[in-house]
């Protein structure tokens, strides 16, 4: 069998889960869910895009991922679109550098335009995502004004077709706290949770405290769907308290990360992921 090509989107993450895809699909395969899929922590989506399910709920905290993903479901963003606003906003960042990028990151403060959003996440340091307090943009200028060349402009546009291309009729984004969606899981749905790890960075929109964690535990029990939960196991300096909680109500699977800062660093970073899931896997 062909190994699965994975569908990368058009937006940028630090915490992304492109790498953990494939562990993540073999579960997927194992559930046999045939309702719908549930992501009520979406990110940048790359896990629901690459899901397969015909009919999609997906959400998130941050109303800013949500309105660029229903601008692109709508029609309201195209390819084309995208083209067009990257090739001027590109040449635009080349010659006047840093306070172009300021100019847009002002206009997205004020409008939350989603082309603004693609252009931001685009041009900000590492591909990041990050508020303030009042709840504006945060990242700063990644320093390179000649981002935007032909080659990388045609990449996106063609991420940007990619996911439209895998919404069907029945896929839905829609913003707000995990419980709504979580609260709406029927039998045969499968619910698939990425929440922030505690500690790792806090936003705008993206705290997450004990209290959370108690509440999505407590949905994730009483669900009547399947559900797989990501979260972390252990790295060189932690454990997570939660593992054996998780271990002794639900089962639990383990798998090696390197999170890419290379050389020395590599080990320091080596971070065992897990997913913790409510169904027989074998
Ligand atoms: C670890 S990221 C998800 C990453 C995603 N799986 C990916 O690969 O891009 C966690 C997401 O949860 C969202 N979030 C944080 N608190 C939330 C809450 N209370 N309800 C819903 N979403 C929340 C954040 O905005 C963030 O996008």
């Amino acid at each position: 069998m062909e190994p699965h090509k994975i569908i990368i989107p058009p937006l940028k993450s630090q915490g992304i889960k492109t790498k953990l895809v494939p562990s993540i699909l073999d579960l997927v395969g194992r559930a046999s869910a045939t309702g719908r899929w549930i992501e009520p922590f979406m990110g940048t989506g790359v896990v629901g895009f690459n899901a397969g399910f015909s009919q999609t709920l997906m959400g998130d905290a941050n109303p800013h991922l949500v309105n660029f993903y229903t601008s692109v479901r709508s029609g309201q963003i195209t390819p084309l679109h995208v083209r067009e606003y990257l090739e001027y906003e590109g040449a635009q960042l080349s010659l006047l550098g840093y306070a172009h990028y300021r100019l847009v990151r002002e206009r997205f403060n004020t409008s939350y335009g989603p082309l603004d959003f693609l252009f931001l996440n685009r041009a900000g340091f590492n591909g990041m995502i990050r508020f303030s307090r009042k709840g504006f943009w945060n990242i700063p200028f990644c320093k390179k004004p000649d981002r935007f060349q032909p080659g990388y402009i045609t990449k996106v546009v063609n991420q940007v077709r990619r996911v439209r291309e895998v919404m069907t009729e029945d896929w839905a984004f829609t913003s707000g706290p995990f419980e709504s969606l979580l609260s709406s899981a029927r039998p045969g749905d499968l619910v698939y949770c990425d929440p922030p790890y505690f500690g790792r960075y806090a936003d705008y929109y993206n705290g997450w405290t004990e209290a959370d964690e108690a509440r999505l535990l407590g949905l994730l029990e009483r669900t009547p769907a399947k559900f797989i939960l990501s979260t972390w196991s252990h790295n060189a300096f932690r454990r997570n308290p939660l593992l054996d909680l998780y271990r002794s109500r639900f089962e639990v699977r383990t798998m090696d990360h390197f999170y890419h800062n290379g050389g020395a660093l590599a080990n320091r970073n080596a971070m065992t992921e897990a997913l913790v899931f409510n169904f027989p896997a074998r």
